[in-house]
């Protein structure tokens, strides 16, 4: 459920209607819902009642600072993946003991200001990178609070370039070497063991895969019992999949309740790092039509955004609703969605049924994750602004960039004499 809705012929974001958006803040541009921020969050909080939890919102799904705070606002932790994405969560009122820290690559120095600020838990997911950290944190007098990311070799059932948890991906630690990683990080002096984590990949829609691998790090966890390892959490990442087009994807709580069912004896907190789930369906992306392309094969239609705002069509080849912001009568054709960037994979959607005139405003539904985030000035295009609306009011919570922004840390050889 989400809080976007035809009201009086026109599309708003909660009570907004979102051509007074692109008015104001022209196009392209990202809008928000608050409402639905808040809502997807506590389905979460709600689903997990009665189960010690904290939901650590992935960063990398949507790093907006407004966003963020809402979160944090909401109580909510955060899984970070870089030294930026901590800055950001600081900067947005995010409490540092409430943050993970997950990626294959964490530099020394991403290290030491985590260890500095004082954050929950590094997900480790090397030996190398435990021996740097176990260094790291004996520099500093500290012990580092660890869990290791499981590789459990499962199949998420998503797409390659998003599925994390076979043995092939570069993430985590297989399964069967983790053991012996736990007894290392006993023997280094500078770790605190804290718990387990894994995440398997992301867009899941069926459970299974997920909790045939909480079963392997649940065995995991047994077995490091018996050595004398004890946990004291349990990390089962993010992934939670969302309806782009007619995807059934299970709800928080069927997601919490096969949790409540596997974790039924044993009493540890549960940290989870759901993005997509939280923030994709609270989101659009708003574009004009700036012309129809009618050839002999093809109608295009031609919009100002484009893949270097939204990449998620060109890269994965993901299918997201595109809807007209004022749906107009007569007759549709079928448009391929297309921006102004050189590339043929320049599409926000193909072969989309539609009623269009020029200078038409759409909205390409569930942008709200893995969309600003992964965007890029390819073509010399600034960045679209981002919105975030709240009731009856908007925020403009981030400006568009302009083509200065772009150049302003360039510069040219010296003038040859
Ligand atoms: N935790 C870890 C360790 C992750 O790697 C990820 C996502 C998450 C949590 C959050 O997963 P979510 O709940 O959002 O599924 N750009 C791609 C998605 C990449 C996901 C990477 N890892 C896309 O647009 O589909």
């Amino acid at each position: 459920m989400d809080h976007f809705d035809l009201r009086d012929g026109v599309l708003h974001c909660e009570l907004v209607p979102l051509t007074e958006v692109a008015e104001a803040v022209g196009t392209p541009a990202y809008v928000y819902s608050r409402a639905t921020l808040t809502r997807h969050y506590h389905a979460f909080a709600n689903a997990l009642e009665g189960i010690p939890h904290q939901v650590c919102f992935a960063v990398k799904a949507n790093s907006s600072l407004a966003v963020l705070n809402v979160l944090a606002r909401l109580g909510a932790g955060f899984d970070i993946v870089s030294g930026g994405e901590l800055e950001r969560v600081l900067r947005a009122g995010g409490e540092p003991g409430k943050v993970v820290f997950s990626g294959v690559g964490k530099t020394a120095g991403e290290m030491r200001r985590a260890l500095q600020v004082g954050i929950h838990c590094f997900n480790v997911e090397s030996g190398p990178e435990l021996e740097l950290l176990n260094a790291v944190a004996g520099d500093m007098g500290l012990r580092a609070p660890i869990a290791i990311r499981v590789n459990p070799d499962v199949d998420a059932e998503t797409h390659p370039y998003i599925a994390t948890g076979l043995r092939e991906n570069k993430f985590g630690v297989d399964i069967a070497a983790a053991h012996a990683l736990y007894l290392e990080a006993t023997r280094l002096g500078h770790l605190e063991i804290r718990g387990v984590g894994f995440h398997i990949g992301s867009q899941l829609t069926r459970l299974t895969p997920f909790t045939d691998a909480l079963r392997r790090v649940l065995a995991l966890a047994d077995d490091l019992e018996r050595d004398g390892i004890g946990l004291a959490h349990i990390d089962v990442g993010g992934g939670l999949g969302v309806r782009y087009r007619d995807e059934t994807p299970p709800e928080p709580a069927d997601y919490a309740a096969a949790l409540r069912e596997l974790l039924a004896d044993r009493n540890w907190p549960v940290l989870l790092e759901p993005g997509r789930a939280i923030a994709a369906n609270a989101g659009v992306f708003l574009t004009r039509v700036e012309l129809l392309k009618h050839t002999a094969h093809k109608d295009f239609a031609v919009v100002d955004g484009a893949m270097n705002d939204l990449i998620r069509p060109a890269l994965y080849g993901a299918w997201q609703e595109i809807v007209p912001v004022s749906p107009r009568n007569g007759e549709s054709r079928r448009y391929d969605v297309v921006g102004p960037v050189c590339e043929t994979g320049d599409f926000l959607g193909r072969e989309r049924e539609l009623v269009l005139a020029p200078g038409d405003l759409m909205a390409v539904r569930s942008a709200g994750a893995y969309g600003y985030v992964m965007a890029s000035n390819y073509n010399s295009r600034p960045r679209p602004p981002e919105v975030m609306v709240d009731g009856d009011r908007y925020y403009i919570v981030n400006r568009r960039e302009q083509v200065d922004h772009l150049m302003m840390r360039e510069s040219m050889l010296p003038v040859a004499d």
